[in-house]
């Protein structure tokens, strides 16, 4: 049986690393095996071309497309083939970060990024994207107390984060079906509470 593709996305400090590890033990402990991965990255040149991507300013058009280089990579080594063999994959960002962040953020024509989409993955959705949203200000204390070296995209101002929370709220009214919207405000025990159902339902 084909494994599920799940992906976690939210504004920079909503939290979703904090949960990432406990969502893939909660995989493991229902019997699946489970890959965790993340985007920009996941493979070596994907990781080599995170780190541009983090540090090197560039056109906001190299930049989408290099996102979508490492995706097809990440695609072609890790994604495709776990699923085909039957694995979970748990991967800290995915497609809906470029709408999100390009699109959004950037302002890249949402078309352009549907066009990418349709070329490097055709017909491949994940399975179910957890969206940890939180108010732009929160998310900007918590990411104040966690890093010390911002990256380019934390480097980012308040009017950029609320434009890409806009895109993500967006989406997840357009996709009910495959996007949870999780709300990030709560403790980390309640949140783990919604997650647990949400991974209860994929499993059956
Ligand atoms: P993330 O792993 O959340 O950062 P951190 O390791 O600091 O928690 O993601 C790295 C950054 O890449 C994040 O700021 C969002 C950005 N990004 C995009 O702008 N577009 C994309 O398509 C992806 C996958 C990530």
């Amino acid at each position: 049986m084909r494994g599920r593709f799940i992906t976690l996305e939210g504004v920079d400090g909503a939290g979703k690393s904090t949960h990432m590890d406990w969502i893939a033990r909660r995989i493991g402990a229902a019997g699946k095996k489970v890959v965790v991965t993340r985007e920009p990255g996941g493979t070596p040149l994907g990781e080599e071309l995170r780190k541009l991507l983090l540090a090197q300013p560039m056109h906001l058009e190299t930049e989408t497309l290099l996102m979508f280089a490492a995706r097809r990579e990440h695609l072609d080594r890790i994604i495709l083939p776990a699923l085909a063999a039957g694995t979970w994959v748990l991967s800290d960002r995915f497609t809906d970060a470029t709408f999100a962040y390009q699109g959004g953020g950037r302002g890249l024509n949402l078309e352009k990024i549907e066009r990418l989409e349709d070329w490097v993955h055709p017909g491949l959705e994940p399975d179910m994207t957890l969206v940890f949203d939180l108010s732009v200000e929160e998310a900007k204390r918590r990411r104040l107390a966690a890093s010390a070296a911002p990256d380019r995209f934390e480097q980012e101002d308040l009017d950029f984060f609320a434009r890409v929370r806009a895109v993500y709220l967006a989406r997840a009214a357009r996709y009910p079906q495959r996007i949870r919207l999780i709300d990030a405000g709560q403790s980390v025990a309640d949140i783990r509470k919604v997650l647990e159902d949400h991974i209860i339902t994929l499993c059956q």
